[in-house]
């Protein structure tokens, strides 16, 4: 799903009063600011406002359609969440996109040093959802303790900063969460990595991991592979202007964690870790399960699990075991 039209349209608005091709220019430089190393510790990636609208015109569909595709998953479970804190919430991507899953959210509370995009988030989220949220400008890191709150979410956040500031949010996010704490990051293998040994720290506070590992042992990938999904979305014509693409549509590859607090515990359903490869006759699945990786084949021969095969999608579980 694209970013509902409302917000496209707001989105757009931003724009009219705006030299786009000075936008177009400072991707570039945006890009440099997430993928170069050399400045991996810039205190801020996004440092003007022309970086800020090609963050809104490059950037907030692909992190809205990975959330929805995230908090999609979580909301098969039975959840009813009251409270919503986004840690690094930036234009509120990941808050205009819980609203929209999870409709009984009363409190929406967003947390982001960016005064920019505090300006952008609220106008956002009147838009899609009439509503007025908390949003407080802090520097996340200098924070002792977040509010207690039903579901907490980091969206591309936690990788922005050092592992040991990273850990000590996380900490903190984990003790504040009353029922469950989503992180998404990018589909890079440093970024993996990085939320791999976040994912251990949970495990250790005692969380329970609904997605998309179906156990809580040891991460059974090595370290030359990484966990990571991916959304297709379309390109609108500003976007594609302003990433110099020719394609209508990209491939947004994330990885995730989903972790819930007990009483709740999760039924482990093997996940398609991979995209299945569907040949003549026969489904091929790469499968991370309770028992480690496993891979499957389903072939023609068995017609109902066959069947069933054809329609899985990389990032499914398998529903019945063979
Ligand atoms: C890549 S953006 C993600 C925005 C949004 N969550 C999304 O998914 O589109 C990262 C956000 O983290 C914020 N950020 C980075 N370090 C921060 C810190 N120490 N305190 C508060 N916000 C921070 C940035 O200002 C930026 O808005």
């Amino acid at each position: 799903m694209p970013l509902p039209n409302s917000l496209l349209k707001k989105l757009e608005e931003s724009f009219e009063t705006t030299d786009k091709l000075a936008v177009k220019n400072e991707r570039y430089y945006l890009t440099q600011n997430y993928t170069d190393q050399e400045k991996e510790n810039l205190k801020r990636r996004i440092r003007n406002t022309h970086q800020r609208l090609s963050y809104l015109a490059t950037r907030v569909p692909a992190t809205y359609a990975v959330c929805e595709d995230v908090l999609g998953r979580l909301a098969q479970y039975d959840f009813e969440f009251s409270s919503l804190l986004d840690l690094g919430a930036g234009p509120g991507t990941a808050s205009i996109c819980a609203k929209y899953i999870f409709p009984e959210l009363e409190k929406i509370s967003l947390i982001d040093q960016d005064k920019d995009f505090k300006v952008f988030a609220e106008s956002f989220l009147k838009v899609a959802h009439h509503t007025q949220p908390l949003y407080e400008l802090h520097d996340i890191s200098k924070i002792s303790k977040f509010p207690p709150t039903d579901l907490v979410i980091s969206s591309y956040f936690l990788n922005e900063l050092s592992e040991k500031n990273a850990g000590s949010i996380l900490h903190k996010a984990w003790l504040a969460t009353k029922k469950a704490l989503v992180i998404i990051e990018p589909g890079t293998p440093k970024a993996f990595k990085n939320l791999k040994k976040l994912r251990q720290e949970l495990i250790n506070y005692g969380a329970h991991i609904l997605a998309p590992c179906p156990h809580e042992n040891a991460c059974p990938l090595g370290d030359d592979d990484w966990c990571h999904f991916s959304v297709r979305l379309e390109r609108t014509p500003l976007h594609k202007y302003i990433k110099e693409a020719t394609l209508s549509y990209e491939d947004e590859k994330f990885s995730y964690l989903i972790a819930v607090k007990g009483p709740y515990k999760p039924i482990s359903l093997p996940r398609l870790i991979k995209k299945p490869r569907k040949r003549p006759g026969h489904v091929i699945v790469d499968l991370c399960t309770a028992n480690g990786l496993q891979q499957e084949t389903f072939s023609k021969k068995d017609k109902a699990l066959y069947k069933d095969a054809q329609k899985l999608k990389w990032g499914d579980c398998l529903k019945s075991e063979k």
